[in-house]
């Protein structure tokens, strides 16, 4: 199996969710020492926005692409790769504003492209999504100041984090999708040491 962690954290040694990709990866390896693991970096190390040359090639066959669209595509082409020879992705993400960390969103503008992580199912505009990332299993491993995001929580309504992804992973037809999640960051004390231990304890014990 290939296991690919994707960070995104703009913190590094104080991150809690790069704690948690970090403790995933040693469960795993424990469990499975011969798997390989890649990483890739979205919070420390930005990954540029798509611009209109990267959209002017997007949308174009193979065949008819520019050199200048050849090279606006070159990274999500990478990047893409990189997806399509993984099978396991692990996401740590933070919440920001209620969402995801900008330099997440930007990888994710990288990766979501027609014909190669989606497609329409007729082939034109309708509505009618099909992934064409398969036998995918994704866990995402988010962080959050506060709690009560889960579905009919206090909160529930403006997660737009896990939900958010979730629905990106499924676009993409990666619907085998875990989500852990570690609150209460921002009150710290005792709550915090009890959320912790949750979150760590559930991790560990991933089969
Ligand atoms: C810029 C910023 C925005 C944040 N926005 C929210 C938020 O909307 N809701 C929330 O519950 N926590 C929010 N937090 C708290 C973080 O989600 C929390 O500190 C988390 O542990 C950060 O992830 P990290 O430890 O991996 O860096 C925010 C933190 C920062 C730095």
């Amino acid at each position: 199996m290939k296991i690919l962690i994707i960070n995104a954290s703009v913190r590094s040694e104080r991150s809690y969710s790069r704690k948690l990709t970090q403790l995933f990866v040693e469960n795993w390896k424990t469990k499975c020492p011969s798997d390989i693991f890649t990483y890739r970096e979205t919070g420390i190390d930005s990954i540029p926005n798509i611009d209109e040359g990267w959209i002017a090639g997007a949308f174009k066959k193979t065949p008819d692409r520019t050199e200048e669209n050849r090279k606006a595509l070159q990274l999500s082409d990478e990047l893409i790769k990189e997806l399509k020879e993984h099978d396991v992705y692990v996401i740590g993400v933070p919440m920001y504003n209620w969402s995801i960390p900008s330099g997440l969103k930007a990888y994710i503008d990288q990766i979501m492209r027609i014909n190669e992580t989606w497609k329409f199912r007729s082939g034109v505009p309708d509505g009618d999504y099909v992934g064409l990332l398969e036998n995918k299993k994704a866990f995402i491993l988010s962080t959050r100041g506060d709690t009560g995001y889960g579905e009919n929580e206090k909160n529930g309504h403006v997660n737009f984090q896990t939900t958010y992804l979730k629905h990106i992973l499924g676009i993409m037809g990666i619907t085998d999708t875990t989500i852990f999640s570690l609150d209460n960051e921002e009150f710290g004390g005792e709550i915090f040491e009890n959320s912790k231990n949750e979150i760590f304890n559930a991790i560990h014990s991933i089969a």
